[in-house]
């Protein structure tokens, strides 16, 4: 017989996954069962917060769909996501940034520099610059993965109104790494207030589950680690109290007025109201196998 207490509880429960055969994904459960342990203990977790807790991760689960992940949302808002962002983020590299449930893959191609405004409401913008390694070379076999809301604060997805792969592309770079977007200022907007995070969590929390303004961006070089990152709008109100905890300083660009009225030319927009950003892009190199 094995008596269990609670002297020896964590223990006996991390020993009965000895036998998983992976050894990372051992290692995730037995140091994550070590935690949960330690955290009820630690606030002495009675049955009613237990059920609570147990009735929450069921509506997140129950309002789930292929389309729509409350648990994603879940991470996101406590900060999980971008904790594992940062974890992911070589320093000399542009950091990482939450991917969000808007990326949808097989965006269309597109010739770059490419022009997503059509018929979308806004403020026309243009977003250019560069992939580059961490030592600063451009390289040009990369490719972008883009989206953005519209002047709605909806991604296509969310709106019946929209085209269907509105303000979304993927674009190879030209030969010295570069890129450039004509697009619309994309709009501050608010996470999903229809699931139990919102309900249960954030609303009471007090927060306001506003999201600064950002574009979205994967990419992706031969040799090199993906991307994952945002950029925002050095002017945007939320940047302080993003609600998932996103915005880093090296993703923060400001908005010139367009000095290159030959670009705007380009792109069939109107030279001085023409704003630009432009950014770097910095991608790690894989190491090398030994
Ligand atoms: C987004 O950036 O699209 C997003 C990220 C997390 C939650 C909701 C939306
Ligand atoms: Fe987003």
């Amino acid at each position: 017989m094995k008596n269990i207490e609670l002297g020896n509880i964590t223990p006996t429960v991390v020993a009965s996954f000895d036998g998983l055969p992976d050894a990372r994904q051992r290692e995730l459960v037995q140091c994550l069962v070590g935690h949960i342990h330690q955290f009820a203990k630690d606030v002495r977790l009675t049955h009613e917060e237990w059920r609570a807790a147990l009735g929450f991760l069921h509506r997140v689960g129950d309002i789930s769909t292929d389309s729509r992940s409350e648990f994603s949302l879940l991470s996101d808002v406590t900060g999980l996501s971008s904790l594992v962002d940062v974890l992911a983020s070589d320093p000399s590299a542009t950091p990482g940034s939450v991917l969000g449930p808007f990326h949808t893959v097989g965006s269309p191609w597109m010739d770059n520099p490419v022009n997503l405004i059509a018929a979308n409401e806004g403020r026309p913008v243009l977003l250019r610059g560069r992939v580059c390694n961490t030592d600063g070379e451009p390289l040009p076999q990369a490719t972008l993965d883009f989206w953005q809301n519209a002047a709605d604060g909806l991604y296509w997805q969310q709106d019946p109104n929209q085209p269907t792969d509105n303000l979304r592309c993927q674009l190879r770079m030209d030969a010295q790494g570069g890129f450039e977007i004509a697009t619309i200022r994309p709009v501050p907007y608010q996470i999903p207030l229809d699931g139990p995070v919102w309900a249960d969590l954030v609303g009471p929390a007090g927060l306001s589950g506003w999201r600064p303004a950002h574009f979205h961006l994967v990419v992706s070089a031969p040799g090199h680690h993906s991307l994952v990152t945002e950029l925002f709008d050095a002017e945007d109100p939320y940047l302080e109290s993003d609600a998932v905890f996103g915005v880093r300083a090296a993703l923060v660009g400001r908005y010139a007025q367009q000095t290159d009225p030959a670009a705007c030319a380009r792109h069939g927009l109107p030279g001085p109201d023409c704003l630009v950003m432009s950014i770097d892009l910095r991608l790690a190199p894989v190491a090398p196998t030994p």
